[in-house]
């Protein structure tokens, strides 16, 4: 599903990441790890097209077709159905929950100004089946009631819920999900792990970046290790719970942190 060979990143002369090469299969949950600062919300960034790489190639295969996405801006890579959930939340604070979930269908939306203002029955019919949709998907979430509040106002786990239903409402072809379980009690990450499990059920392809081994281990097909902006290990949760440089990148973090 998606191609990384060779991406690097440097922030005026620092490499953030380094000759990164990996694939995230389709259909199955790709976990991204590492130590605080080892590069992966950048890696996030870069296939997202909020960052460019300095050099390498990123690509996302649908089928036999491949096509090259590094050089694209985010607007065109979210077009060809790349979502995304933030670390730090970026939702429309002010708009109510029903809108921030309808702008992660904003893609499909197409409606042109006049068209927008002649209010044309099609486009009414087309807006009721968005927000079907986008209903659909707070629901699943467990946020289906709460559809009319200001974002702004609810609670933190269900924020970071909101910003699942945003990321999946258009049933993308891969959705890269920066610590979705981060600062969540254990209820909370419960829920969420399920779904997310759901999602794979449904065939979604899943690239998790998360600090809960717990989580990752037990729900990952692959784990890639990134520590200093390298991929030190890639393999099952078993095989690289066992490596000891992923053991060592951690202990070191650790003891840094003592
Ligand atoms: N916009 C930027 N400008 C300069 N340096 C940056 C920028 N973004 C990230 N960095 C640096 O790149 C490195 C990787 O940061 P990144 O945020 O990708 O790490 P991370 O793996 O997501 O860490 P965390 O687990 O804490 O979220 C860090 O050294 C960080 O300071
Ligand atoms: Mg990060």
């Amino acid at each position: 599903m998606l191609h990384l060979d060779a991406v690097s990143k440097q922030f005026g002369g620092l490499p953030a990441l380094s000759d990164v090469t990996f694939r995230v299969p389709q259909g199955q949950i790709t976990a991204l790890i590492g130590p605080n600062g080892a590069g992966k919300s950048t890696l996030i960034n870069c296939i997202t097209g909020v960052l460019t790489p300095t050099c390498g190639s990123i690509s996302l295969a649908n089928g036999t077709n491949s096509q090259e996405i590094s050089t694209l801006p985010s607007h065109a890579i979210s077009r060809l159905g790349v979502a995304r959930t933030f670390q730090n939340l970026k939702l429309f604070e002010r708009l109510s929950v029903l809108d921030n979930v309808l702008a992660g269908l904003n893609n499909e939306a197409g409606s042109s100004l006049i068209m927008a203002l002649l209010r044309l029955p099609y486009l009414r019919h087309r807006e009721r089946q968005l927000k079907l949709r986008a209903l659909e998907a707070l629901d699943r979430f467990g946020l289906a009631d709460k559809a009319d509040w200001p974002a702004g106002v609810m609670a933190y786990g269900d924020k970071k819920r909101l910003e699942l239903a945003r990321a999946t409402v258009s049933q993308p072809q891969l959705i890269l999900l920066d610590e979705p379980v981060a600062g969540l009690n254990a209820t909370e990450t419960l829920a969420v792990e399920q779904q997310l499990r759901r999602l794979r059920q449904e065939g979604q392809t899943l690239l998790l970046v998360e600090h809960d081994m717990e989580l990752v281990m037990g729900l990952a097909d692959q784990v890639v290790v990134l520590d200093s902006g390298c991929v030190i290990a890639c393999g099952t949760p078993d095989e690289v719970q066992k490596n000891p440089r992923v053991l060592e990148a951690y202990l070191g973090s650790m003891e840094a942190t003592a």
